[in-house]
């Protein structure tokens, strides 16, 4: 069994990118990325620094505005727009979820699309649809650059995917059906009928549900590739931080069976926070007017 280490495949990915960043620099451009965390969510925090500091591990200069949980559609929108029009950013990120009283969905199209990192406008979105990707969404080019890294077998197989969220679930399935993976795909969702009759079908079955170990061993084909979305925090008071992160998979009720399997931690996080970098450094790019 296979066990796709994001890490591994994220520091080869970051050699690349340190000497981009470096070959930026040379033409007096500082690729710069702005993240937007607004309130005290403890699970935005903590990705919020995971991207700061992988971020200035690469030399990708970063702003960070901490917006208080009190603050107004109108002054988050505000504050997009005046990044939009600031030459020096070259990437802009709004941390999700955002607090209830706020409209995501409206501060997130609001960037302008050439500094969506994030690869959630519109304009980004219908790229994507359309086969020629701008921006690809993080967790999406992280899978599919680990799938890449290990040489899986995709082309012609089986692809169920669990979740359609617009930022994994739904963008991976439409990538997965396009030429350069020409998968065969399912795209699986709560409302659907004789799951597990999908999910053992699936030579590669990407799970995002945000449930802890929803996959279990018998949902599971032998010699499938799994890889797991979830990143839960599942209550244990026996642990110092009195909780333990778990995948949407059961992992050792699924890993037996598997050719490959992505760990919890440490299998899409460290690519998904990587890959944003990626996405920084192919704004500042384009932003520079050269090929992405
Ligand atoms: N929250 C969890 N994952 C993500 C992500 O990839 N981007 C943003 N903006 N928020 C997230």
């Amino acid at each position: 069994m296979i066990l796709m280490s994001g890490a591994e495949v994220a520091e080869s990915l970051e050699r690349r990118l340190k000497d981009e960043v470096g070959a930026l620099r040379g033409r007096g451009c500082e690729p710069t990325l702005a993240v937007l965390l607004v309130g005290d969510n403890p699970a935005s925090q903590s990705y919020v620094r995971a991207k700061l500091k992988t971020a200035e591990r690469v030399g990708i200069h970063t702003r960070h505005f901490e917006l208080p949980q009190s603050v107004t559609q109108a002054e988050l929108l505000e504050r997009v727009r005046e990044l939009n029009g600031d030459r020096q950013v070259h990437g802009i990120l709004c941390q999700l979820p955002l607090p209830a009283h706020l409209n995501a969905e409206e501060a997130v199209q609001q960037i302008a699309p050439l500094k969506d990192v994030d690869g959630l406008t519109a304009a980004s979105m219908g790229l994507l649809a359309l086969g020629a990707p701008r921006f690809i969404p993080c967790t999406p080019a992280g899978i599919l650059e680990m799938l890449r890294f290990y040489r899986l077998p995709v082309a012609g197989k089986t692809a169920v995917v669990i979740g359609r969220s617009n930022i994994v679930g739904r963008p991976i399935s439409i990538l997965l059906s396009q030429r350069d993976w020409n998968a065969t795909v399912m795209l699986c969702h709560s409302k659907s009928q004789h799951l597990a009759e999908w999910t053992r079908r699936a030579d590669l079955l990407v799970a995002a549900v945000g449930i802890p170990e929803f996959v279990t061993g018998d949902m599971v084909r032998e010699g499938a590739v799994v890889v797991d979305v979830g990143i839960n925090r599942v209550p244990d008071p026996g642990r110092p931080k009195g909780y333990r992160l778990c995948g949407d998979v059961n992992h050792d009720q699924v890993a037996p069976k598997c050719l490959a399997l992505t760990p919890v931690p440490g299998g899409v996080g460290p690519m998904t926070v990587t890959m944003l970098m990626d996405n920084t450094v192919k704004a500042a790019r384009l932003q520079q007017g050269l090929a992405p």
